[in-house]
């Protein structure tokens, strides 16, 4: 009952503009969040089919509920997975279910069509969301990669092996499922798998993240027993992963502003089973970078508050002209800049990874310049090499994510790595030439086995510099 009572009220709220749909979800204090997401964005969509359904069949006067209430109990009972409450609202809805349903078969039959969402008005057909897989990250910290692919095996889920191309995840079916291909540990699915209720979710062994979601931690990439700093930290996705990454091994400190946000986040930790986490309700602008306790943080994780305009289905909502509000993105990126610049004043800290879930340049190529800008000591890595989507110029160093390229919501990340010293760049091995590598003549770079991690390679404008001194001494 309280998801349906936590739906209508945003979707209320929304109709007010009260507020953009993503923000009143996170500040709803309700439990499962994407469940909540999900229910909210679909009700949106098809709010004008809901509303003809509930018009003619009568169904405010018959029940006396309120028409958004009335739209998020029906969309559940006709197109959603079912009326997910008991007592006397699932029976009032079983009652009226074959009305209902005889409703909206009547609308398939009017408009000649046979699917759903063929009803759906012209701008929502074939929304990007509808093409978006469904991602699982294994957590790594309860059990292992092949122990869920054999679970769901075992659960008649047929496992198609790792994904060659974005292709194998954009045609998956039923209860196929593949291994992601740049992502180990993520598993995907199509898209209208649900995995709220199933016992792996609640157990803790799987996530459902976003995939362009996993990339900061998966990015920075921090060993175990490092110390690490998730800046704006609520509801916690990231942080489990990081702790999964760093095998609870360490110590994660995570701050968020929002209480609410914070006590959900700290049961789904609990549910994950992160222990090295040190969680603190507070600005993350006003934590002390030389205080003792973070003189070791090494690596930090940044994925502050923004306009959620990645979200794909906000991207379909009537929260879309607010979310592009020239002032509110004017502030946000601020903010966002602050935060960066704040990042930076660790001591120890040697890379940044900074993400958004906006589409916005404001929010992300420009802050990253900003901060570049002020703070020399620093300087991107070139992610990936092998991901699609670039960074926009002049940063195609950093990642984006879009449905149209990578098959994620829209996403954002840039690596920022501190330079090293004077003398660290002097005995910094040199990668081997094309050249190089072709000859049979051995290299340094060959010697020290140096090469880029595949998650990310720096670009050093050092090289340069130290191969022509190098070339010099051969000719000598
Ligand atoms: C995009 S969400 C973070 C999502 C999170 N990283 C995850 O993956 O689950 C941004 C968060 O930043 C928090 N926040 C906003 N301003 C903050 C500040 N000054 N200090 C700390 N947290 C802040 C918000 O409360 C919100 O929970």
């Amino acid at each position: 009952m309280a998801l349906y009572m936590k739906a209508a009220d945003i979707l209320d709220k929304v109709e007010q503009k009260k507020g953009a749909v993503k923000t009143l979800v996170y500040d709803s204090k309700f439990q499962n969040i994407k469940q909540l997401f999900a229910l909210v964005c679909e009700t949106q969509k098809y709010s004008s089919v809901l509303q003809e359904i509930i018009d003619s069949t009568k169904l405010l006067k018959e029940t006396k509920l309120k028409v958004n209430l009335a739209k998020v109990l029906v969309y559940d009972l006709l197109i959603g997975h079912g009326v997910k409450c008991g007592g006397s609202w699932k029976a009032m809805m079983m009652k009226h279910k074959p009305r209902l349903q005889a409703a909206l078969a009547r609308m398939k039959v009017k408009q000649k069509v046979s699917r759903n969402q063929d009803l759906l008005p012209s701008r929502f057909q074939q929304a990007e969301g509808n093409r978006l897989p469904r991602y699982v990250r294994v957590n790594t910290l309860k059990t292992t990669v092949e122990d869920v692919i054999d679970y769901l095996k075992r659960e008649g889920f047929s496992y198609q092996g790792t994904a060659r191309s974005l292709q194998d995840l954009s045609h998956l079916s039923g209860k196929a499922f593949v291994s992601d291909l740049h992502l180990q540990e993520l598993l995907a699915f199509s898209t209208r798998m649900d995995f709220h209720d199933h016992f792996l979710y609640k157990a803790g062994h799987i996530i459902l993240q976003d995939k362009a979601s996993c990339l900061p931690a998966y990015l920075l990439n921090p060993p175990a027993g490092s110390h690490v700093i998730d800046a704006c930290a609520a509801p916690g996705n990231k942080t489990s992963h990081l702790a999964a990454i760093m095998k609870n091994k360490g110590k994660l400190f995570a701050f968020d502003l929002d209480a609410k946000r914070l006590s959900t986040m700290s049961t789904l930790l609990l549910r994950a089973g992160v222990t090295c986490q040190q969680l603190a309700n507070e600005d993350f602008l006003k934590v002390d970078p030389l205080g003792p306790e973070y003189k070791d943080v090494g690596h930090i994780l940044l994925d502050p508050s923004c306009s959620g305009s990645g979200m794909v289905c906000l991207r379909n909502s009537s929260a879309e002209p607010q979310e592009r509000d020239a002032g509110r993105l004017e502030a946000l990126a601020s903010f966002q800049l602050r935060c960066l610049n704040h990042a930076l004043q660790f001591p120890s800290v040697q890379r940044v990874v900074y993400s958004t879930c906006s589409i916005h340049t404001e929010e992300n190529e420009d802050v990253v310049s900003a901060c570049l800008q002020q703070n020399p000591g620093f300087r991107l890595v070139n992610l990936l090499p092998e991901w699609p989507e670039r960074g926009h110029a002049p940063l195609p160093q950093c990642l984006r994510a879009s449905t149209a390229e990578t098959l994620t919501h829209g996403f954002f990340v840039a690596l920022l790595e501190r330079r090293p010293s004077e003398n660290e760049e002097e005995n910094r091995p040199i990668p081997p030439t094309v050249e190089e590598l072709a000859s049979d003549e051995p290299s340094a770079g060959d010697a020290d086995g140096e090469r880029g991690s595949g998650k990310g390679e720096v670009e050093n404008p050092g090289v340069k510099r130290k191969r022509k001194h190098k070339k010099k001494h051969k000719k000598e």
